[in-house]
């Protein structure tokens, strides 16, 4: 059984996994977190696999050793589907990944056509294709890669403008292929592959109509460690959740309000 203090490591390359931080709130509000963004490695998405799997599994296994936590979840897309087996190999507390929420997404789309925007790395994943064979047998699942999204929604959270050019361009990617297609159904469900792209929800329903759903995997995850938790006690905290970035600290310049609204303590280096 795992210490009362011992915290739940969330991690992520950068902000996206604040989005995943947020769902675990609602079911956890109790559980001590640290919060882990690599800044100096963001984005991953444009790595190699080779890259993304040494990077992840290195960090997480330094993170793991200097925080105890009782459990460690990839809040990202990216690093899950390229290095959850290996994290889960030198780890030894549970790990929750983040996969593309493919299945929910084949259960509610009733044009047959759903949209998936992810990061490059992910978005050839064979754990997507997977995915795809697994539960959208039958329906168009329509990949983009959005990368430009991924720095769209680190600006955002530092109060910074989102260019509208970067999501009608994902909305147009979008509607020509599924325009193109054999099928002629229009996109109606838009699977948000990538943790960062929920803190876009907004500007995505403006470009792509308040019709199309946007599933995510947050909940999902957030409810998987909340029963993966079970039973388990939860110290109170001495201090407000911890947020550690990796590189210089002035990568985190400009968080402030988006961490304290949430309650974390000011960033640190790790
Ligand atoms: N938040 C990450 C994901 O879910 C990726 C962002 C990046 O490219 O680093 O895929």
């Amino acid at each position: 059984m795992a210490e009362p203090s011992a915290p739940v490591l969330l991690f992520d390359s950068g902000v996206g996994g604040l989005t995943v931080y947020d769902a675990l709130r609602k079911v956890l509000p109790d559980a001590p977190v640290i919060y882990a963004a690599d800044l100096a490695g963001l984005p991953y998405g444009t790595k190699t696999e080779a890259q993304i799997a040494a990077r992840v599994a290195g960090l997480l296994g330094r993170l793991a050793e200097r925080w105890q936590p009782r459990l460690a979840c990839i809040a990202c897309n990216t690093a899950s589907t390229i290095a959850l087996g290996m994290v889960r190999d030198v780890l030894e507390i549970p790990v929750v990944g983040t996969v593309p929420a493919i299945k929910p997404a084949a259960a509610l789309t009733e044009t047959g056509t759903i949209g998936l925007v992810g990061t490059e790395a992910t978005i050839r994943q064979a754990y997507v294709d997977d995915l795809e064979t697994q539960f959208a047998q039958g329906k168009r699942l329509l990949r983009v890669a959005a990368p430009g999204l991924v720095q769209a929604a680190e600006a955002k959270l530092r109060g910074k403008p989102v260019d509208p050019a970067l999501i009608a361009d994902v909305h147009d990617r979008l509607t020509a292929m599924a325009g193109s297609g054999a099928g002629d159904g229009s996109i109606d469900t838009l699977v948000l592959a990538c943790t960062h792209f929920p803190l876009l929800a907004e500007e995505l329903a403006a470009a792509f109509g308040t019709g199309v759903r946007q599933v995510d995997g947050a909940d999902g995850i957030a409810r998987r460690i909340a029963h993966l938790l079970e039973g388990q006690s939860f110290a109170p905290s001495p201090g407000p959740d911890r947020f550690v970035v990796t590189g210089p600290l002035a990568g985190a310049a400009g968080l402030e309000g988006a961490l304290a609204q949430r309650g974390f303590g000011a960033a640190e280096a790790f």
